[in-house]
């Protein structure tokens, strides 16, 4: 049987049971055969732009003996994947600003109907202004740790609405909805690399271009209005 990782195992619980689930970039094919093995989805596709990784993937899915199961593509994103032939797409272990860039490319998920399931490891905030400029609502955000850092995953799907949110929503986005030590401890790092690149920007007789100051107020205010249970 396969193990998840708590970074994979939150991510897997944001895919919805009985869907067909598509797993960009997915390298070792792990999270799929997971999916699978526990009887959440039925059949998927792995798909990853490398030979490399793809092959990883064969492996696993041989090993775990879901060859019937899985397809396996080589793809830039999502350029090979057809519409129609998956539910849930999962992008995870991928920066903010590729993930964002994987998805404008493929029009077709603006769909109601498919879940994004997205777990960025490094700019975030690139991904949910992706979102909002796109008329995906973020439906969920849930936080991981492997002990020394700390993960976020987010779900989405296209409503085609304008949201209104305030200034810091795309740091936070729906983490305030969460009241648990992890998601404290995501926001609390967050917001000391916001004051450390503020402050920065300010001894050096820079603009606050990002209008950090007040993200950081607001995301402080709000911090002192949860009630955390810590
Ligand atoms: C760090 S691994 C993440 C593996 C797995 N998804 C996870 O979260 O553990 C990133 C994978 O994304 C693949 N990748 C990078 N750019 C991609 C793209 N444009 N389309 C598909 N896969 C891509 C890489 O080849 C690599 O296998």
């Amino acid at each position: 049987m396969i193990k998840l990782d708590e970074r994979l195992k939150t991510v897997a619980s944001m895919v919805r049971e009985g869907s067909r689930v598509a797993d960009i970039g997915t390298d070792h094919a792990y999270l799929i055969a997971y999916l699978i093995e526990k009887g959440i989805c039925p059949r998927g596709i792995a798909a990853d732009l490398r030979k490399g990784p793809l092959e990883n993937a064969r492996q696993t899915v041989i090993e775990a003996g879901l060859t019937d199961k899985v397809e396996l593509i080589l793809s830039d994103g999502l350029q090979k994947i057809k519409e129609n032939s998956c539910d849930d797409i999962v992008l995870a272990g991928m920066g903010g600003n590729l993930i964002a860039e994987i998805l404008s490319k493929a029009q077709w998920i603006k769909n109601e109907n498919i879940n994004i399931v997205a777990q960025p490891m490094t700019h975030a905030e690139v991904l949910r202004q992706f979102f909002l400029d796109n008329g995906f609502e973020i439906l969920k955000e849930k936080t991981a740790t492997d002990g020394r850092r700390c993960y976020c995953t987010m779900s989405a799907r296209y409503t085609g609405q304008a949201q209104k949110h305030g200034i810091s929503y795309i740091y936070t986005g729906q983490l305030f909805e969460n009241n648990d030590e992890i998601t404290f401890r995501y926001i609390d790092k967050m917001l000391t690399t916001l004051k450390k690149k503020h402050s920065a920007l300010m001894s050096a007789g820079r603009t606050d271009d990002e209008n950090l100051g007040a993200v950081i107020d607001e995301i402080e205010e709000k911090m002192e209005k949860t009630k955390w249970l810590l």
